[in-house]
């Protein structure tokens, strides 16, 4: 993720180096990637080399539709911003980091995608009501809503302090309820909508020094399952993914023995990718998943199965 947090500081605060950085890892931000980057389509620091073909796919799945994308600044929200783009999707995007996102938008224009980025913090309802204002304003609708704003704050409990379970929570399940509220109505309006929310392996699983994080992943599957029954029957779906580990620069400045360990316990022996991610977003919210709803797509390489 792109903030600091407890374990980080505080090497005490899990059970040893490879269980913390599993931790940290787990939920990992990605990297950074310049305008070049967006316009040459790497998705992932050095990690993502997708075709660069220059401008939009000729494979326009999702032509004219409107996709809001939370956390689109950086690493699979970006990844993801670019892919809808690419394939025709008129893309909005929000974060609190406006150069990050400004870049993400001139980058998709560039190679001739339409992508505006807007600035708004999802914890904060007003913010997210007035991304979705501003969606309408420049493409009339809103199609889609990719819920994957997250942050990492890790700590065990003994170190775990109101305010780290709050900002996880408020963030990553709270902007999930805030996105949802503020699209609903538009959505049932149309009879037609497509949600995808982010959640976790460690959501599934649990993880140590993560209560906080694994609560609020947990509580996306169930919240996706939950609004999945409300939208069914109005033409909208609400599906969510949970990822594993996904490499990204974080990832690769963890030290090669610690990687190996943790790749050691992935049964395809390797980190995922932010574009993985994104494929898997982009098939939810494709015509041909239309009878998709309620589900948890697991891309985590095999590591947990149930
Ligand atoms: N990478 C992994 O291994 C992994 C594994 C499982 C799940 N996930 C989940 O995948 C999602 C994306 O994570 P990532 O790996 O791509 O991390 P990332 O690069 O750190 O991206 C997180 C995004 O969330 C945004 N964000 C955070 N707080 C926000 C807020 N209050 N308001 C608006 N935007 C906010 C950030 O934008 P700003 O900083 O500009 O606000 C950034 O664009 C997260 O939900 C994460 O929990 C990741």
């Amino acid at each position: 993720m792109n903030e600091p947090n407890e374990a980080r500081a505080s090497p005490s605060a899990s059970r040893g180096s490879v269980s913390r950085r599993a931790a940290l890892i787990g939920s990992a931000g990605a990297a950074v990637v310049g305008i070049a980057g967006i316009a040459a389509g790497i998705g992932v620091g050095s990690h993502e080399v997708p075709p660069a073909p220059g401008t939009v796919s000729s494979r326009q799945r999702f032509a004219n539709k409107v996709v809001m994308i939370t956390g689109g600044t950086s690493g699979i929200g970006r990844v993801a911003a670019i892919a809808f783009a690419r394939e025709g999707a008129h893309v909005t995007l929000c974060g609190r980091r406006e150069a990050l996102g400004r870049e993400v938008e001139r980058g998709i224009g560039a190679t001739g995608g339409t992508a505006r980025y807007f600035r708004a913090d999802v914890r904060v309802e007003a913010d997210v009501q007035r991304f979705v204002e501003f969606t309408a304003s420049q493409f009339g609708r809103l199609d889609v809503a990719f819920n994957n704003a997250g942050i990492t704050r890790d700590g065990t409990m003994r170190k775990m302090s109101r305010v780290n379970w709050d900002q996880v929570l408020d963030t990553n399940l709270g902007g999930c309820f805030n996105m949802c509220k503020a699209a609903w109505e538009g959505m049932l309006a149309r009879g037609f909508g497509r949600v995808v929310n982010i959640g976790s392996i460690n959501g599934q699983a649990g993880q140590y020094g993560q209560v906080n994080y694994a609560a609020a992943k947990s509580g996306i599957h169930g919240f996706t399952k939950a609004l999945a029954q409300e939208g069914a029957p109005k033409g909208i779906t609400v599906n969510a993914i949970a990822p594993g580990y996904i490499d990204t620069d974080m990832v690769a400045a963890v030290p090669p023995e610690v990687l190996d360990k943790i790749k050691s316990r992935i049964p395809v022996g390797r980190l995922g990718k932010a574009d993985e991610i994104a494929r898997g977003v982009l098939f939810l919210v494709a015509d041909d998943a239309g009878f998709v709803t309620g589900s948890t797509m697991s891309i985590n390489g095999g590591q947990h199965m149930y």
